[in-house]
């Protein structure tokens, strides 16, 4: 696999579509053995784990449950800005339902913290989180998600639905900026 080159930096392959694939297995099983409910519904955050939820929301098989978006931003280039904005809200009637939160990945914890408080209005029979990458070293708010695919260093990662300032979420692999460029 080559180097991609993005608003002038450099990224280099970090996890291949291959290791992607096979870790989703392993959490569809997992979240497929821990349902309490038969009608469970999936609340992908939008937009980074849009490509994720794709692909492990078809590898989990329960007949009943739902998929739903909601929009959330917090970046700006190649660093979380603090803040959290909700661009697009929910519709859909979540009390007393069991809800799976897709995202891409958990960096400082704030986006998760704000949804997880902003879904209790909706009161939930209960709330659990599902990421791909989780960035353990960053994390300042809330805990670990439930289901984590990839614990990895707190650098900056593209692919795979994760974008800078908009580009490369049709990466199919994962790339991390080069160390040397690392910004902060
Ligand atoms: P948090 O609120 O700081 O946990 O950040 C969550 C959101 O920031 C994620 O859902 C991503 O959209 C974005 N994000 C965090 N780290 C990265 C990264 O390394 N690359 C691209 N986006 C990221
Ligand atoms: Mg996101």
């Amino acid at each position: 696999m080559e180097n991609v080159v993005y608003q002038g930096m450099t990224f280099e392959p970090f996890i291949k579509r291959e290791e992607i694939q096979k870790e989703i297995q392993r959490l569809a099983v997992e979240i497929e053995r821990d349902c309490q409910t038969d009608n469970p519904i999936f609340l992908c955050v939008l937009n980074g784990a849009y490509v994720f939820a794709a692909d492990l929301y078809r590898a989990i098989n329960i007949p009943k449950s739902e998929i739903t978006f909601i929009r959330f931003k917090s970046y700006e280039g190649t660093a979380s800005t603090g803040a959290v904005t909700q661009i697009m809200g929910l519709v859909d009637d979540l009390s007393d339902r069991e809800v799976i939160i897709i995202e891409d990945i958990v960096d400082t914890g704030v986006t998760a913290v704000q949804l997880r408080k902003k879904l209790a209005d909706y009161k939930p029979k209960c709330v659990k989180m599902v990421t791909l990458l989780f960035k353990p070293d960053s994390l300042k708010q809330g805990t670990k998600p439930e289901y984590v695919g990839f614990s990895i260093p707190s650098r900056f990662i593209l692919g795979y639905g994760l974008d800078i300032d908009g580009m490369a979420r049709n990466l199919p692999d994962i790339y991390v900026l080069k160390e040397k460029e690392t910004q902060n």
